[in-house]
C-alpha cells in the first residue's frame, strides 16, 4: 500500500494556507483505501518557535480538533501527537550522524535566520538554537519512520522534502536499503496561499485567516484583504489579485472561471469580497460548530491521540529494532 503522510507543527491555530495546502488534500487522499495514511501533531517541532508551553498545549489540541471536525476518518488514518512516539527522537539522533553539516547550512529557514541577523548587524548566529539547524533531521526522521511515499505539503516545505531524500539515500547507502524515498506532493493551484497583505499566508507574518473565526470575525478578515483602488466597472487582474486566488483555491473550476470573467468584467471588490465569504464560510460552517465542540471536550481529543499513538508505535518499534541492528548498536528486542 502507498503511505502518505503529513504533519503540521504547532505554534498556532490552522489557518485556511495549512487546510488547502496540507489538510485538506491529506484527508481526500486519506479517504482512498488503496493508500495508508499517517498524519500527525508535530509538537517536537513546535518547540523549535515556541517556548510557552500553554500556547503549544492549546495548539496541539485546536490541530487535533480540525483535523477531527474535517472529518478525519481515525478507523482509516493513523492519526498521532510526535511526542507519543519515542522512537523518533531516537532515529533523529541516528540521521543526524548520517547527515553532512553542509546540507543542513543549506535549509532555508536557517539561512533566513542568518540573513537576518547579517542584515541587523547582529553576531551571525544571534538567537539561533540547536532545533533551528536540525529541524530539517528530525522532519526526516518523521517521515522515514514511516516509510511514506507521498508527503502533501505546501510548496515551503519541498526543500525538507528533498533533504528527507537525501538523508535517506545517505543511510541506505551506507547501512543498508531500509528507508522509502518519499516524495512531495504539491498541488500547484494552492501551492501558496496568500494571506491578508498578499505575501505567503503564515503564522510569522502575522496575516493569517484562522480556519475556524466565528462568522462575522471570518467576514471582517475577508474584507481586510489588500486590494488595489480600481473602482467598480474597472477590469482587475485576476492573476495579481489574492481575493482570486483564495477564490480559485476554493472554488470549482466552473466558478473559478466564472469569477476570472466577473474580474475582466469590473466587479466591485466589496461584491468581489461578499461572494468570497460565502463561499468559504459554505465550505467550512459545518466543520466549524464540530470543531468548537471538540474543543469542549479534550478528553476526548486526548483518548483519540492515545489510540493513534498505538497505532504508530506499531509501526515505528519494529522499524526502529532494525535500525539499531543495522547501525551495530544493541538491538531493542
Ligand atoms: P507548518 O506547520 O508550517 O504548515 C503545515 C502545512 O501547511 C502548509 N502551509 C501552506 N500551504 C499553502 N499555503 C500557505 N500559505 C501555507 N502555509 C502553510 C505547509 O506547507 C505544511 O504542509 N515542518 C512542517 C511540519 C512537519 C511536517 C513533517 C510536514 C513536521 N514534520 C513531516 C510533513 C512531513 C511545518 O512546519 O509545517
Amino acid at each position: 500500500k502507498q503511505r502518505v503522510l503529513t504533519g503540521i507543527t504547532t505554534t498556532g491555530t490552522p489557518h485556511l494556507g495549512n487546510y488547502v495546502g496540507a489538510i485538506r488534500p491529506a484527508i481526500a487522499a486519506s479517504r482512498d483505501t488503496s493508500t495508508e495514511s499517517f498524519f500527525f501533531l508535530a509538537d517536537y517541532h513546535a518547540l523549535i518557535k515556541c517556548q510557552d508551553p500553554d500556547h503549544v498545549a492549546q495548539s496541539s489540541r485546536e490541530i487535533a480538533a480540525t483535523w477531527l471536525a474535517l472529518g478525519l476518518d481515525i478507523d482509516q488514518a493513523v492519526f498521532y501527537r510526535q511526542s507519543d512516539i519515542r522512537e523518533i527522537p531516537e532515529l533523529t539522533w541516528i540521521l543526524t550522524c548520517n547527515t553532512a553539516k553542509g546540507l543542513m547550512n543549506r535549509a532555508h529557514a536557517y539561512k533566513a535566520a542568518v540573513q537576518d541577523n547579517e542584515s541587523a548587524g547582529e553576531d551571525p548566529d544571534f538567537g539561533i538554537t540547536m532545533g533551528l539547524f536540525n529541524y530539517p533531521i528530525l522532519m526526516a526522521a518523521d517521515i522515514l519512520m514511516f516509510n511514506a511515499h507521498k508527503v502533501p505539503v505546501g510548496r515551503d516545505q519541498t526543500q525538507h522534502l528533498e533533504m528527507a531524500r537525501d538523508i535517506a539515500q545517505r543511510f541506505n547507502h551506507n547501512y543498508k536499503e531500509m528507508f522509502t524515498l518519499p516524495e512531495a506532493v504539491v498541488d500547484d493551484s494552492v501551492a501558496v496561499l496568500q494571506g491578508l497583505d498578499g505575501r505567503k499566508m503564515s503564522k510569522s507574518y502575522g496575516n493569517t485567516i484562522p480556519l475556524f473565526l466565528p462568522e462575522k470575525q471570518l467576514k471582517k478578515h475577508i474584507n481586510k484583504i489588500k486590494t488595489n483602488l480600481l473602482e467598480p466597472g474597472e477590469p482587475k487582474d485576476p492573476d495579481d489579485s489574492t481575493v482570486f486566488q483564495v477564490w480559485s483555491a476554493f472554488a470549482s473550476e466552473e466558478e473559478t472561471a466564472r469569477m476570472r470573467s466577473e474580474f475582466e468584467n469590473g466587479i466591485a471588490w466589496g461584491e468581489a469580497k461578499k461572494q468570497l465569504f460565502e463561499l468559504v464560510n459554505g465550505e467550512l460552517a459545518a466543520a466549524r460548530e464540530e470543531y468548537n465542540r471538540l474543543l469542549d471536550d479534550p478528553d476526548y481529543i486526548e483518548s483519540v491521540l492515545q489510540r493513534g499513538a498505538e497505532k504508530a508505535r506499531a509501526h515505528s518499534a519494529p522499524l526502529l529494532a532494525q535500525v539499531r541492528e543495522a547501525v551495530g548498536i544493541r538491538s531493542m528486542s
